[in-house]
């Protein structure tokens, strides 16, 4: 057994920035000659892949995660305690804590024989079994916020792969940073309350294990609310769904190279992105930033969530597998609403006119027929600039550090956004890189008629009149379930964008042939 000592490092699940398009720490296998690992591994045998497959990827992308337990995750007796410890900071159960982070809930079933939905995890959170101690660890996947329970009226559905418009990675990330700086953080009261959960809930939590996984977990959750600190102040009152990406990345780039690496002046907040275009496209940021093999680019995100380069070398076959999978996104529910069959014909000679160029050719089920990626300059586009602009020249050169990317991805300012690929663009709203546009009736308002503030009723199902997230005009005090965008905040601007705008009335029908794909 090799965790003897207490090195199980237990870093906690909210290391998780975003996916973003850099390099980061991450090397595929081959490249470079193999260090010793520092820390002992934990593999669980459900990371073992044989073959690349579709359904691999799959199980990555909704279920266990690209792994490394102890540097992405947490024991799970440990992140029980923590919520009875501190109910204000994380939601009283999972229930709370699903509803406080934006998370998907899921329903506990007692009966169930998955240890996930017996212990109602939220979608996108998952138990795997650490080999050497025996402890369920609790680690992320992909769906955290890439899947959302999408509700329009009449019905739900949930869609994994669509950017989940709720979720809030970066108060999850502060309540953590605020919980290690805590003085009644002791592995004393952790253990008794971890002890007393995990009998509670009927799950292992040997005692010859205890007090090293207590004592490695408390040292980290210290640890990174030190490093986190600046962060957490700059993302903080962050808008739902959206994740400061290049500010994350940049932060991972510090540690691994042990100097500042500031970004732009201004938090580039990016949405979280649905995944469906994948199949087309050649980076996979809203800037197109990331250049590299798409098997590297893919498993990006868990670098920058701690995961260890050895991970990477001891499953090659992840970046593959999960492309696999995002190569072929399962059929999406066609737009649930009313179509007028004959203004959708027109708006797609019109889209075929005047969108097609930068937004691609599409089949009659709304697949993508043909799409040639681009970056569409900041000045022909006059979206807010703030994501493209996070990129500083140190991000560039952290990003291209051969140090840490071996030459195998790189980074660079393009300066514009890449115009997203539109199959099901009817369940993807907030629209735009900043999810600054509620709807498509929004988009199709001239960019200086749009409101600036507005209220979003995230609750709500969506609009299928305005093609969007239902919204309120501005007021306060807002009610749960409800957030003010406020597009005078530098990097949340409605403006720009103006194609849809220009096309006056017949806005509307594209707007219906939007619907059909
Ligand atoms: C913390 C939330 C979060 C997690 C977890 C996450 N992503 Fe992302 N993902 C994002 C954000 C935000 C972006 C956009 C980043 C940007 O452009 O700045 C993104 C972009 C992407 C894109 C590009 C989509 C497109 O076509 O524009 C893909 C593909 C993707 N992620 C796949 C993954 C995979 C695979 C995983 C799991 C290994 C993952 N993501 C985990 C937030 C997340
Ligand atoms: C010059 C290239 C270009 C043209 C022409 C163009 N778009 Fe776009 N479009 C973009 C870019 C780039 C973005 C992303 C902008 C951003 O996020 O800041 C975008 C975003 C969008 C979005 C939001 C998608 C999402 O996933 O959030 C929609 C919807 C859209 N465009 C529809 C249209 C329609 C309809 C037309 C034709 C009337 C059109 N666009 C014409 C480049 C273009």
């Amino acid at each position: 057994v090799r965790v003897r000592g207490g090195a199980g490092a237990a870093l906690a699940l909210a290391g998780l920035t975003a996916c973003t398009p850099t390099a980061s720490t991450s090397v595929p296998p081959a490249t470079a000659s193999r260090p010793t690992a520092a820390e002992p591994m934990s593999d669980p045998a459900e990371y073992a892949i044989d073959r690349v497959s579709r359904g691999a990827g799959e199980r990555i992308f909704a279920r266990t995660g690209i792994g490394d337990p102890y540097r992405t995750g947490m024991a799970y007796p440990i992140f029980l305690a923590l919520v009875r410890a501190y109910p204000d900071e994380l939601g009283a159960d999972m229930a709370a804590l699903a509803a406080k982070f934006g998370f998907t809930p899921r329903a506990a079933d007692p009966a169930s024989d998955d240890l996930d939905v017996r212990e109602g995890l939220p979608i996108g959170m998952h138990l795997t079994i650490d080999p050497n101690t025996g402890v369920p660890w609790l680690v992320g996947s992909c769906a955290l916020c890439h899947a959302e329970r999408v509700r329009w009226p009449g019905g739900e559905e949930l869609v994994i792969g669509l950017g989940n418009k709720r979720v809030r990675i970066h108060d999850y990330d502060a309540a953590l940073v605020r919980i290690g700086d805590r003085g009644d953080l002791d592995v004393t009261r952790i253990g008794e309350l971890a002890d007393a959960a995990a009998r509670e809930h009927g799950v292992a939590w040997p005692a010859e294990w205890q007090l090293p996984i207590l004592q490695r977990t408390v040292e980290g959750l210290r640890e990174r609310s030190e490093q986190r600190a600046d962060l957490v102040a700059r993302t903080a009152g962050g808008p739902p769904g959206r994740v400061a990406a290049i500010e994350s990345f940049a932060l991972a780039f510090e540690l691994a190279l042990g100097h500042a690496v500031p970004t732009g002046d201004t938090v580039g907040w990016a949405k979280v992105p649905d995944v469906i275009g994948f199949p087309v496209r050649t980076t996979l940021s809203w800037d197109g930033a990331g250049q590299g093999p798409i098997d590297a680019l893919v498993v990006e995100a868990d670098f920058a969530a701690g995961a260890r380069v050895e991970w990477f070398w001891d499953h090659p076959l992840q970046g593959a597998s999960l492309s696999a999978y995002l190569r072929q996104p399962a059929p999406r529910r066609a737009f649930p609403g009313t179509i007028d069959r004959a203004l959708a014909t027109k708006g797609a000679r019109l889209f075929a006119d005047h969108c097609s160029g930068c937004h691609g050719d599409y089949a009659a089920d709304g697949t993508i027929a043909s799409y040639d990626e681009t970056v569409v300059p900041l000045a022909d586009l006059g979206t807010d600039p703030a994501r493209a602009m996070a990129i500083s020249d140190a991000f560039v050169a952290a990003g291209n550090d051969k140090a840490l990317t071996k030459g195998v991805v790189s980074v660079e300012r393009t300066g514009g956004y890449v115009p997203p690929v539109l199959t099901s663009v009817w369940m993807r709203a907030p629209y735009g890189h900043a999810g600054q546009w509620p709807s498509l009736r929004f988009l199709a308002t001239a960019p200086g008629k749009r409101a600036t503030t507005y209220v979003v009723e995230l609750d709500a199902p969506l609009d299928l009149e305005t093609v969007g997230v239902r919204v309120a005009a501005d007021h306060a005090p807002l009610a749960a379930g409800e957030h003010r965008h406020d597009g005078t905040q530098p990097g949340l601007s409605v403006l720009g964008h103006p194609f849809l705008a220009d096309l006056g009335a017949d806005a509307a029908a594209v707007i219906e042939y939007l619907k059909t794909l």
